[in-house]
């Protein structure tokens, strides 16, 4: 059974002597509810490190009025099972207390990066990801940290506060977990009726389609107005976003000469599933 502590003295307790033994410690921050996603970056941190702590704390500052904070799934000791059979040494996972104790004043916030995407339809969202990422950064002080890339804009905006801060954690993206049919894995896919289930893996295989098509040369605004389309008449009820973007810094890229993404987010049920896909 892999340990488990819930405050931050007992977490150095754990990590501290480790480090002083030369040993590589790895991070995986997550809200629970544990998947084979969740579970890639446990192996990720496994390759690299010579020891792996997983955070599980459902973050009420990143979570906007009427979403689902109240309704996240608890499954905490499914997550415990998982992450023991995975050899996990760690398990931290705080009490909102521990995180924000009385008095708690200080924000953490990315410029620019926020903006957009996800950042433009959930005010304040990334500021309460940063917010409690510095935290959990600074708790733990591990070597490495490891974020899916299935949040990418996520990465993207953690690994600029983690070099505009001087963070000495080392932030390492993992590669999106699919189901077979595409769609990527997330804790919210539980909120999918079995009907709303079989009309999911759309998103993803509009998002292909249009990554497909700007390679083919056409125009990103096109590809993607087509994808939108495509989402729809599959059966989501609305698209919040469908963009092409720099891979990095975000910005919109109509012919991308440069690593760029397709960026999809749309309402299915209870759900709202987020996605994206490499053009090259
Ligand atoms: P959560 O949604 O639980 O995700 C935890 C980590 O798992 C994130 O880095 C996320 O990108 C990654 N992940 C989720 N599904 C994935 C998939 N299908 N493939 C690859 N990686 C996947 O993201 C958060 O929690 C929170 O915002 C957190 C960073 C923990 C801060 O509260």
């Amino acid at each position: 059974m892999s340990a488990v502590v819930r405050d931050v003295k007992d977490l150095r307790q754990h990590i501290v002597p480790w480090q002083r033994k030369g040993q590589i410690v790895g991070l995986v921050p997550t809200m629970g509810a544990l998947h084979a996603g969740h579970m890639a970056l446990v192996q990720a941190a496994k390759g690299k490190c010579d020891r792996v702590v997983t955070t599980i704390f459902v973050n009420p500052t990143q979570f906007g009025a009427g979403e689902d904070l109240d309704s996240y799934p608890d499954t905490f000791q499914d997550d415990l099972a998982l992450l023991s059979e995975a050899a996990v040494d760690l398990v931290f996972a705080p009490t909102r207390q521990i995180v924000y104790p009385e008095g708690f004043a200080t924000r953490v916030e990315v410029d620019g990066l926020t903006d957009m995407l996800c950042g433009a339809t959930r005010p304040g969202h990334f500021d309460g990801v940063t917010q409690v990422v510095a935290k959990l950064l600074n708790m733990a002080g591990t070597d490495h940290a490891f974020f899916g890339e299935k949040d990418w804009q996520q990465l993207a905006v953690i690994r600029r506060m983690a070099a505009d801060l001087n963070f000495s954690t080392e932030i390492q993206g993992v590669g999106i977990v699919r189901a077979e049919d595409g769609l990527a894995l997330s804790s919210r896919n539980a909120y999918l009726t079995s009907a709303e289930r079989a009309v999911a893996p759309a998103l993803n295989a509009a998002l292909m389609e249009a990554a497909h098509d700007i390679r083919s040369g056409m125009s990103a605004a096109g590809a993607c107005a087509k994808a939108s389309e495509a989402v729809l008449s599959a059966g989501f009820e609305r698209v919040d976003y469908l963009e092409c973007r720099d891979a990095v810094r975000l910005t919109l890229a109509d012919h991308p000469d440069a690593p760029a993404r397709v960026f999809g987010a749309a309402f299915l049920g209870r759900a709202r599933l987020i996605d994206n896909v490499s053009i090259f």
